[in-house]
């Protein structure tokens, strides 16, 4: 398999959505909001476009305090993080001022049940002026809509879908190190519509063709194929 970057229709509805909020003028809030089912490409995308534009990536966990998340945030700003939690703010305020940088917190399903947490992602947003974006499950927009302080500054919202038929091609093309017949790929398609399903599914069919000394995979592979949903 090929360790390479699709620029899936998702990557590009990411890179617009992050395009959009750097453009706002600065009455406008900045906060953006990507969901979607699992394993479309969420977090790669987040990481790959924090890497290219010195954003921050911080990735929640399970039932972290406002005090957890903006420790981590002090620390990928290259800072030593403080006691204090108001004073792990004031670092954020100060250091986002002086070199504005995006946000972005993945996971934040893990979050939600905490008021004070996400109270505190909305003063990240105000008191720094930093562009702030959530990325979550499917139910994760339902469930941040009930936070009004916070929704109400969300001012982009990208959804990731399931792969379309062209979306699929270029994966298959750009990943797979084995040629894939067209009528083969044709009942690829139907066995996946997301990336991890995906790459499971070309990492079998790789590994069928070496050991049985395939040079190309046909009709008969993929229909032995099973890919869990
Ligand atoms: N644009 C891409 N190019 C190549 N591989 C990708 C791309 N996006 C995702 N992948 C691969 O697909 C798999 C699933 O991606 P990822 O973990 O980003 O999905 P996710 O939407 O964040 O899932 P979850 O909701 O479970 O966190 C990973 O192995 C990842 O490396
Ligand atoms: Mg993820």
């Amino acid at each position: 398999m090929r360790k390479l970057f699709v620029k899936t229709h998702n990557v590009k509805n990411f890179v617009e959505l992050m395009n959009n909020l750097i453009d706002k003028s600065n009455e406008v809030p900045k906060m953006g909001l990507v969901y979607g089912d699992p394993g479309l490409g969420k977090t790669r995308v987040a990481v790959w476009w924090a890497n290219r534009n010195d954003a921050v990536y911080v990735r929640a966990q399970n039932n972290m305090t406002s005090h957890g998340i903006l420790e981590k945030v002090v620390e990928e700003l290259g800072e030593a993080p403080s006691k204090k939690s108001t004073d792990l703010m004031k670092q954020c305020i100060a250091h986002l001022r002086l070199n504005p940088q995006v946000i972005i917190i993945d996971e934040v399903d893990y979050l939600i049940g905490r008021f004070k947490t996400i109270e505190t992602l909305r003063d990240l947003h105000d008191l720094t002026g930093a562009p702030v974006v959530l990325i979550g499950m499917q139910e994760v927009k339902t469930k941040l809509g009930k936070f009004r302080h916070l929704y109400d500054r969300i001012s982009e919202i990208v959804e990731f879908k399931t792969f379309s038929k062209d979306d699929m091609e270029v994966i298959v093309e750009e990943l797979s190190e084995i040629k894939i017949t067209d009528e083969a790929k044709e009942i690829f398609f139907e066995k996946s519509n997301r990336f991890r399903q995906a790459i499971k599914g070309i990492a079998t069919l790789e590994n069928l063709a070496k050991t049985n000394g395939l040079n190309k995979i046909d009709v008969k592979q993929v229909k032995g194929l099973t890919i869990e949903k």
